[in-house]
C-alpha cells in the first residue's frame, strides 16, 4: 500500500481474529517504527513485543479492566441506572466492544526509556522529547501495520487505571515507562471511517490549520 493511503486507511482497530503475524513481518514494523526521528539522538526508547500466551491474555484482560473505568467515568449513566448498573453497563460494553483483544497474537509496549543525556536543568525539555519521539515511533508502527494489513490501535487507558499492573506482567523496572500500548493482529476487516460518535466532533482539517497568524484559518 502506498504510504499516503496507509496513513489515511490507517484506524483505530478495536476488533482482531487470532491470526498469527508472521515473526519477519513483526520485524519489518519494529525496524520501521525504531527509524523514527528522536530527540538529540537519544533513542530513550524500546518496544517490547509481547507474544507469550499468558502475558499477552494478562495483558488483554487489563486494557478491558481498564476501558471498563473509562467508560464508567467517562459515559453518561442512562437515565435512573445507580451507579452499580451503570459499573455493570461500562463493563457488558467494554466486553463487547473489546473482548477480541484476548484473541490478538502479539502486543507491543511502547516504553519510555531515560538516556539522562541532557543536564539536570533541561530535565523538563528531556521528558518530552521522550515523550514525542516515542510518539513518532509508534505512528509510524501504525502507518507500517496498515500497509501490511494488520490493525493495531493506541491505547493509553491503561495509564490512569492499570499501569503497575502492566509493570508486573513485564517485568519493568520503575525508571521504564509504558506510555502507550498496541495489539498487533488481524482484523476481520479494517473500518472504513470513524464511529459516529468521534465523527460528529471531528473538525474539519481546514479549520485546524492558520496561515501566517494564528486565526487565519482555512475555513475563515
Ligand atoms: C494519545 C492517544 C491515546 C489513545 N488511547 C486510546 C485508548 O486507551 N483506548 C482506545 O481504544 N483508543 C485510544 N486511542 C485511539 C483514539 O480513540 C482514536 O485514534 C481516535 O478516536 C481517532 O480514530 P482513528 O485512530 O481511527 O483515526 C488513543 C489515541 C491516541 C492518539
Amino acid at each position: 500500500m502506498e504510504t499516503l493511503d496507509a496513513i489515511t486507511k490507517r484506524r483505530a482497530v478495536r476488533t482482531y481474529t487470532d491470526q498469527p503475524v508472521e515473526d519477519a513481518t513483526l520485524d519489518e514494523l519494529l525496524r520501521v517504527a525504531l527509524a523514527a526521528p528522536t530527540g538529540s539522538g537519544a533513542q530513550a526508547w524500546s518496544l517490547l513485543v509481547v507474544r507469550d500466551p499468558e502475558r499477552r491474555r494478562a495483558i488483554a484482560e487489563l486494557v478491558i479492566a481498564g476501558a471498563a473505568h473509562y467508560f464508567t467515568l467517562m459515559r453518561p449513566p442512562a437515565e435512573g441506572a445507580t451507579p452499580t448498573e451503570h459499573a455493570r453497563w461500562a463493563g457488558e460494553y467494554a466486553e463487547t466492544t473489546l473482548g477480541s483483544y484476548r484473541l490478538v497474537p502479539v502486543w507491543i509496549l511502547g516504553l519510555v526509556v531515560p538516556r539522562h543525556r541532557y543536564p539536570a536543568s533541561m530535565r523538563d525539555l528531556e521528558q518530552i522529547d521522550e515523550t514525542v519521539s516515542l510518539a513518532f515511533a509508534m505512528e509510524n508502527l501504525f502507518v507500517a501495520a496498515r500497509s501490511l494489513g494488520l490493525g493495531t490501535v493506541p491505547t493509553t487507558a491503561f495509564q490512569h487505571f492499570e499501569k503497575n499492573q502492566l509493570r508486573t506482567i513485564v517485568d519493568l523496572p520503575d525508571e521504564v515507562d509504558p506510555l502507550i500500548i498496541t495489539p498487533v493482529g488481524v482484523p476481520p476487516a479494517f473500518p472504513e471511517g470513524l464511529p459516529p460518535a468521534i465523527k460528529r466532533i471531528r473538525r474539519p482539517w481546514r479549520s485546524l490549520v492558520h496561515d501566517d497568524a494564528w486565526g487565519n484559518t482555512r475555513d475563515s
